[in-house]
Parts: C-alpha cells; sequence; structure tokens
C-alpha cells in the first residue's frame, strides 16, 4: 500500500501557523496523509524556530519539521534543536552546530527517513550537499523503508542536479527556501518525486512573507528598513508524495491552497 506524505513549504510567522492550523482539517480529508512534513525555518516571528512555534506545528499534526538557513536565529531554541528528534536542520552544517540533520519515523509500518540538505550557492554550509546526500544514504541504508529530501537551497540549477542525483535512490527531493512555488512538480524516471520549490505557508500579499510596502520601500530606497510578517490572504503551498513499499514515488502533487475562512 503506498503511503501519502503532505510536505509542507516554510510556514511563515503566525499567519502562516495560523493558517497552517486552519487548513489542516481539509488537506487531510483530501489527501489522508500518513506523514505529515513541514518547513519551520520562518516559523517563528517570520525568521527563525523556538520551541513554542515547532509546538505549534506539531500541535497542528506535523510530525517532522525541517528548517534551513534560519534556523539559528534564535539562541533559545539551540538546547531545543538538540534534543527534538523530529525537528532537522541542513545535514552539511557543522557537525558541532546544535540539531541534527536527519531523523527517522515510522508511519503505517513503514520507516521513513527525513533529510535537511542545504545547497552551497548563496547559502553558507560546510560540506557541498552532493556528496554529503551520498554519505547520508549510506548511513540510513538498511535503517528505512524510504527517503524524503527537503533540499533548503536558492538556485534552481543546484536543485535540479539534486533530483537527478538522487533519482532512484530517494521517495522525493523537496525544494524549500524561495517561498515561491515552481511549476515542476514530476516523478522523475528512476521513481524519485522532484519539485524545485514547494513555495510557502504565509501571506501572499507580500514579499515571501514580508509586508509588501516594507520589502518595495526596501528595494526602492536601499535604506535599512524593520521587516514585519504579512498576515492577508494566506495560503498553504506544499506537495503531496505516494510513497510505494518500494521506497519510490507513484506520484507528486502540487498543493496551493488558500486558508479558508
Ligand atoms: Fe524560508
Ligand atoms: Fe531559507
Amino acid at each position: 500500500m503506498p503511503i501519502s506524505v503532505l510536505f509542507i513549504g516554510d510556514v511563515v510567522g503566525k499567519p502562516g501557523r495560523a493558517g497552517l492550523a486552519a487548513a489542516m482539517p481539509e488537506l487531510r480529508d483530501r489527501y489522508s496523509p500518513d506523514l505529515v512534513i513541514a518547513n519551520g525555518e520562518n516559523s517563528a516571528g517570520g525568521v527563525g524556530i523556538t520551541e513554542k512555534t515547532a509546538g505549534e506545528l506539531f500541535e497542528c499534526g506535523v510530525d517532522v519539521i525541517t528548517t534551513g538557513n534560519h534556523v539559528y536565529k534564535h539562541r533559545e531554541a539551540y538546547r531545543f534543536l538538540d534534543e527534538s528528534e523530529r525537528v532537522i536542520r541542513p545535514a552539511n552544517y557543522p557537525a558541532a552546530n546544535p540539531g541534527r540533520g536527519h531523523t527517522i519515523v515510522e508511519r503505517a509500518g513503514r520507516r521513513i527517513g527525513v533529510i535537511n540538505l542545504s545547497g552551497s550557492m548563496y547559502l553558507t554550509v560546510a560540506r557541498y550537499p552532493f556528496p554529503e546526500a551520498d554519505a547520508l544514504l549510506e548511513r540510513l541504508d538498511g535503517e528505512v523503508d524510504a527517503v524524503i529530501c527537503d533540499f533548503h537551497c536558492e538556485l534552481t540549477s543546484e536543485k535540479v542536479a539534486m533530483g537527478w542525483h538522487l533519482d532512484g535512490r530517494a521517495a522525493a527531493v523537496l525544494g524549500t527556501h524561495t517561498h515561491v512555488p515552481t511549476a515542476d512538480a514530476r516523478v522523475l524516471p528512476g521513481g524519485t518525486a522532484y519539485i524545485s520549490d514547494v513555495g510557502m505557508t504565509g501571506s501572499r500579499a507580500g514579499v515571501i512573507g514580508v509586508r509588501r510596502e516594507q520589502a518595495v520601500k526596501a528595494f526602492r530606497t536601499q535604506m535599512p528598513i524593520r521587516f514585519e510578517t504579512a498576515d492577508e490572504d494566506v495560503w498553504v503551498n506544499g506537495a503531496v508524495v505516494s510513497v510505494r513499499d518500494d521506497g519510490l514515488a507513484d506520484s507528486i502533487e502540487q498543493v496551493l491552497t488558500p486558508v479558508p475562512g
């Protein structure tokens, strides 16, 4: 029996958290997910994550939280990142940094490895993501039945390359970080579900999560501007992947859902 994995793009601030909570019943009805993964790197105040915001995502029914370049914004979360087995950060950050780069969850009798990697172009990493992905897969070999990768990455070229690099070895390579959904969701020939970016969960009325008048002013004036999280017209962006018994994907469907109410 294939299992259904719902993956939710970067949840941005309180509007994103509240929006996800409001949308989850409908998403559960529509996709009956066995596993829910959400990127939480923007969940606290639009940048970073805390134990409290992670807790809110777990309360929505999220099983695993992935992150990215904003993961260390809030110092008070470092201990939580070390202790939590269900919140992960890119594996190719310095090994001594708080947190872990992968986790294993059992759902519907299947062991799913969730891995988080960061792109190396315009983002800071300790090790390149491609050999890191190989090392992680080798480490998880025999311990998991399928692998889902959140590739938190700026460049579509690096993302597409990672899709091909893991094709036939991971159930899914799902891009995050740009907050803008791409129109290239597909299952690659080797059986890996791929999308360059799932998008974000938050206000569509802003500029990738920030109030648009502030973001436009920053670009217009090139002066420092205090950013606040946009809160109108909240959407949940993500993807649903059907994962077969052999650990590869049957299908990937993009999720672009306005929050009800
Ligand atoms: Fe983000
Ligand atoms: Fe990011």
